[in-house]
């Protein structure tokens, strides 16, 4: 057989980078499951007027996802260990509202919306419906049969980390540093458990000290792990740009937060956010749109239920 001439060379490598990278379309359902988001949407709305913080939860649990194995739903199935690994054990929410959705959304469009779609959409719900901004969800996800609780060790940053590991593991993910410091304004919602920032608390020193003995109230130095603070002092349901206000003065509750501006590359992006909340908008739904697009066009099925795998 001939060699393969230059012209069918370059168009196997097309064809095996389109396997890799297929596209997202935010028109992935339209005529498949034309009332897809209506369905996100109202389930979210009742989960969050139950709780705020549960907007909180389904944006972490997105991100969560996103970074093992990418975008596929990997965190939501009960085996494989996954759910189970240090950074999800415990903390990790929400699990219960994306059963919902799924069961609504399986009753108006059987078998044909993946687990990992549902997660972007309640995720960019969430964000909304505490005040954040709105955006296309780029859609046509599949979600995998494995999960992977090495990876999620591997993969999710610590609470402790410094800037160059934060940047390092995102980087890792495609994502830049820029990108990192802007998804890291989702924590202006929600709250972290006591064990998360005691060594914060109690060790660092890049601490505003008033803060520092503010949590100590509700957070000892020994026991108590699970008790619960907010990591936005001020305003932790609504989705604003104060995250960034309270790196200025010391604020942050993780020592990977206060990593933002701490006389490092990031600091005078952290000053431009709290400056302007529409560039961080901006720049938060551009890094969004990036993370869900990690592992887009992996192999995989439409799962019927989003904890296991079909049979
Ligand atoms: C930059 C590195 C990050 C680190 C080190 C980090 C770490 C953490 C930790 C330790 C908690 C508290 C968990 C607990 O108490 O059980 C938390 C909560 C949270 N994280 Fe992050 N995170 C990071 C980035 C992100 C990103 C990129 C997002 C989303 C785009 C995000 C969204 C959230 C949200 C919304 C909560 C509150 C969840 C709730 O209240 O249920 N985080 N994060
Ligand atoms: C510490 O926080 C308080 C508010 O809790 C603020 O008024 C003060 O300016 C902060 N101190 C520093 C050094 O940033």
């Amino acid at each position: 057989m001939a060699a393969p001439t230059l012209m069918q060379c370059l168009l196997a490598i097309s064809l095996l980078s389109f396997a890799a990278h297929a596209q997202l379309s935010t028109m992935f359902y339209a005529s498949s499951c034309p009332n897809l988001q209506g369905i996100v949407r109202a389930a979210m709305t009742q989960a969050i007027n139950n709780e705020p913080r549960m907007g909180a939860s389904l944006l972490r649990l997105f991100f969560h996802d996103c970074f093992v194995q990418g975008c596929d739903a990997s965190i939501l199935l009960d085996a494989g260990g996954e759910k189970s690994a240090g950074p999800n054990a415990n903390s990790v929410r929400g699990y219960e509202v994306i059963d919902t959705i799924k069961k609504n959304v399986e009753a108006a469009c059987p078998g044909v919306v993946s687990c990992a779609d549902i997660v972007a959409l309640a995720a960019r719900d969430g964000t909304n419906l505490l005040g954040g901004p709105t955006w296309n969800v780029p859609l046509g996800r599949r979600d995998s049969t494995t999960a992977s609780a090495s990876l999620a060790n591997q993969n999710l940053p610590p609470p402790t980390a410094s800037l160059g590991t934060l940047i390092s593991l995102f980087g890792r993910q495609g994502l830049s540093a820029r990108d990192m410091t802007a998804l890291s304004g989702a924590h202006t919602i929600g709250q972290a458990r006591c064990t998360t920032f005691r060594g914060r608390i109690y060790g660092d020193t890049d601490i505003n000290a008033s803060f520092a003995a503010l949590r100590q109230q509700t957070c000892p130095r020994s026991g108590g792990d699970g008790n619960l603070a907010p990591m936005d002092l001020q305003t932790p349901a609504r989705f604003d740009n104060a995250y960034y206000t309270n790196l200025l003065s010391q604020r942050g509750l993780f020592h990977s937060d206060q990593e933002l501006f701490n006389g490092g590359s990031q600091d005078a992006l952290v000053r431009q956010y709290s400056s302007s909340p529409s560039q961080f908008n901006s720049d938060f739904v551009a890094a969004m749109i990036k993370m869900g697009n990690i592992g887009a066009g992996n192999a995989g099925q439409i799962r019927r239920n989003c904890r296991v795998v079909n049979s």
